[in-house]
């Protein structure tokens, strides 16, 4: 490897580190991605111009062509997805990295089958890198509606431990018994890995599936990581572990927030085919409000939380509802965002969406930060938003969301919940919110119904 070489790789190490903590703030969010992206354009090209080895012209015609069409559909596909879309993007784009690595490893292995600590290294990046990607390629799947949410297949778990187990054990006979290390065994390893992450992720419910992705990723990180290993490519080696750490970090974060352990989500079903599970409001009451009265309510309260939930970012109201808090700011009244994490379909949904309407991230608070202020507020407008409101989490053990902690919006004066209709949130759960004395529904598109209370606050 030569000394260019070396310190390409050393720069995009750096920009990896640097990116990766400027995305912990939405402020440097977008500055930390393209230095990231920076990064990874420099040590490509520290790979293909510095590398030491002669290496014939269509090589470098090949990757530059490789490097266009990525680049193009990368792009364009990043481009033209809509937010709610987004963890299916995140899926595939991390099902594609894993597939990346099982692939290096497939091409490298006849290089490198008589060095054990580098055949090790080539195994592990190839279970490890077809799990990631055939398990990613059924979360996509799932999450685009083509598969069913959850497929119950009996004795499920000890199935697939059992063919773990026997991945494992064909890898560790291949390491161990130089008469298995022959192509044609590698290849029986590439099937019995990528029906591993079929069958890991097959089972799992549709509401764990961020989790699940994010487990996917720093399986893809690992994978890559073994790669970095295997070339002694120092890049390859700090991106891998970042990607690997921070997707660890991020499904332990998660867990955390839905108040769920990692094994249930793998072993449980939860947002599967959990619809009509839990206790259901039969014989209660729902009162309905019109834009008219709750533009008064609004205008003369003296604090009103906004709550967003995913319906906000499916009609893309985030604009009108900026439009509202500086409206009713105007009026003295007090106005803030309360953000559940798991809000919407994927980490910071909510956050990222409200920073596209430009609202203040002051305005935005957490969900431990802000509960104790429910009891003080006078209004709750509960926008899009619904099982991170069911109070079913808390009072209902029978409840597949028992457990989670929620928002406790139930404690302000007045709860107002937009949504179209009665139907159930992604958990597929009814709601006994709605049904309370303190709630009125304002149903209806949330951009519609919004925009008409938009303009009788204006009347006012
Ligand atoms: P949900 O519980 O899914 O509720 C969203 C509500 O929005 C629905 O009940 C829907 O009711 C309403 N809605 C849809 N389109 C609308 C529109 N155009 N105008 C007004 N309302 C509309 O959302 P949530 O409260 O944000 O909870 C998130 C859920 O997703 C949780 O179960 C969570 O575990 C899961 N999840 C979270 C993530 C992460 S990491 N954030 C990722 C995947 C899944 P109508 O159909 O009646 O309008």
């Amino acid at each position: 490897m030569s000394a260019l070489n070396e310190i390409c790789y050393f720069i995009a190490s750096m920009t990896f580190v640097i990116g990766l903590r400027m995305m912990g703030n939405p402020k440097t969010a977008r500055k930390g991605n393209l230095i990231g992206a920076a990064g990874m354009l420099v040590a490509i090209i520290g790979t293909v111009l510095f590398h030491k080895g002669e290496v014939p012209f269509i090589i470098y015609f090949l990757i530059g062509f490789s490097i266009l069409i990525g680049t193009l559909i990368g792009w364009f596909t990043a481009r033209k997805v809509a937010m709610t879309k987004m963890p299916e993007l995140v899926s595939l784009f991390n099902g594609m990295g894993g597939a990346c690595a099982a692939l290096i490893s497939l091409v490298e292995y006849p290089h490198l089958s008589n060095q054990t600590g580098s055949l090790i290294a080539v195994l592990a990046g190839l279970i490890i890198g077809s799990v990631s990607f055939s398990g990613s390629i059924i979360a996509f799947l799932k999450l685009n509606g083509t598969m069913s949410k959850a497929i119950r297949i009996p004795s499920s778990n000890i199935f697939n431990t059992a063919l773990m187990l026997v991945t494992i054990g064909v890898a560790t006979v291949i390491v161990l018994n130089p008469g298995f290390n022959t192509l044609p065994v590698v290849y029986c390893l590439l099937l019995l890995s990528l029906l591993y992450g079929v069958f890991f992720v097959i089972p799992i419910g549709g509401a764990d599936m961020p989790v699940v992705i994010s487990l996917l990723n720093s399986f893809t990180g690992l994978a890559a990581a073994f790669g970095g290993f295997l070339y002694g490519n120092k890049a390859m080696l700090t991106g891998g572990i970042l990607v690997g750490s921070a997707g660890t970090l991020l499904t332990v974060i998660m867990c955390k927030a839905m108040n769920r352990s990692l094994s249930s989500v793998i072993f449980g079903a939860f947002g599967g085919n959990s619809a009509g599970l839990g206790k259901t409001s039969e014989g209660g009451t729902v009162k309905d409000i019109q834009v008219t009265d709750l533009s008064i309510l609004m205008n003369y309260s003296k604090k009103v939380i906004i709550v967003p939930g995913y319906g906000l970012a499916v009609a893309q109201a985030q604009h009108v509802i900026h439009e509202i808090e500086l409206l009713l700011e105007s009026r003295g009244v007090e106005v803030k965002y309360a953000i559940h994490p798991v809000a919407g379909r994927m980490p910071g949904h909510m956050n990222v969406l409200l920073a596209e309407s430009s609202v203040d991230y002051s305005k935005l608070s957490e969900m431990e930060e802000i509960n104790p202020e429910f009891a003080s507020t006078d209004v709750v407008l509960v926008v899009g938003a619904n099982d991170v409101v069911n109070p079913a989490a808390k009072n209902d053990p029978s409840s597949p969301i028992y457990g989670m902690p929620i928002l406790d919006v139930e404690n302000a004066t007045h709860v107002i919940v937009n949504k179209r209709s009665m139907n159930a949130g992604y958990a597929g759960i009814e709601n006994e919110l709605f049904y309370n004395n303190k709630t009125s529904m304002l149903f209806g598109d949330a951009k519609s119904v919004l925009t008409a209370l938009v303009n009788e606050l204006k009347a006012l």
